[in-house]
């Protein structure tokens, strides 16, 4: 997306009333001592240590908030100001940036301090199904730009019964789109603990065509 092109409202936006619950929701949970951290934990599990880390449409801000915990160097934006505020509560000094995917390019990050590549760009709780129309492709190459050598990206989003306002976008059409982005499928898994895929939930790990695959780290047998 060129400087001078606005960007487009987003599904979430559009959704108006219909998303007001989720900040306030995550917010008591998190009041209440309750498990937020599903996407945190296998995010950290497949992340090298201390790594920088992209949290892409943050939110209320669960995931950076859990990852930066676990060590690691969290970038989170947002595009939401109610959002931003809201995680401003829950996590007082986060500080989210208020980017949307479709302006966030290493010149951006960098203009605000932050790392402009990340071995893990992280899109979780179904910000993909509630991006502006037909602007997916163009946030999955956004994206991918932001990954360092080696770097890989987890998208995790509903296939069916998706929050208010959101889209459906079954596995072959978001395949087409992550092919067409220079991007290829390393895994697709049913849920953040890794279940087999299901018509309920989809988790992508995702990587740059042509980049060099697998290997492990040290402490694998
Ligand atoms: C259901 S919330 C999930 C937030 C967070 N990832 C989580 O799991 O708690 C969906 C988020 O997608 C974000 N979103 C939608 N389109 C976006 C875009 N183009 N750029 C960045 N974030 C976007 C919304 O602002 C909203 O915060």
């Amino acid at each position: 997306m060129s400087e001078e092109s606005a960007i487009p409202p987003s599904r979430w936006a559009l959704a108006g009333e219909g998303t007001h619950g989720y900040g306030p929701r995550f917010a008591e949970l998190v009041a209440g001592g309750e498990d937020v951290d599903g996407e945190a934990r296998l995010v950290d599990a497949i992340a090298p240590r201390g790594a920088r880390i992209l949290d892409a449409g943050a939110g209320m801000g669960r995931v950076t908030a859990a990852l930066r915990l676990r060590g690691h160097d969290v970038t989170g934006i947002e595009p939401d100001p109610s959002l931003v505020a809201q995680s401003e509560q829950t996590y007082p000094g986060i500080d989210l940036l208020p980017l949307d995917i479709l302006e966030t390019t290493p010149e951006v990050l960098s203009a605000h301090g932050r790392a402009t590549a990340y071995e893990l760009v992280v899109a979780v709780g179904n910000v993909f199904i509630l991006l502006a129309e037909d602007t997916e492709q163009c946030a999955l190459t956004m994206l991918r730009d932001l990954l360092a050598p080696g770097g890989r990206m987890l998208i995790g989003f509903h296939l069916s019964a998706g929050p208010a306002g959101s889209r459906s976008y079954p596995p072959e059409e978001f395949r087409r789109d992550v092919e067409a982005a220079g991007l290829v499928v390393d895994l697709h898994a049913g849920s953040y603990e890794l279940h087999p895929t299901n018509a309920e939930y989809a988790v992508w790990l995702l990587s740059v065509a042509g980049s060099p695959r697998g290997a492990h780290s040290a402490g694998g047998a």
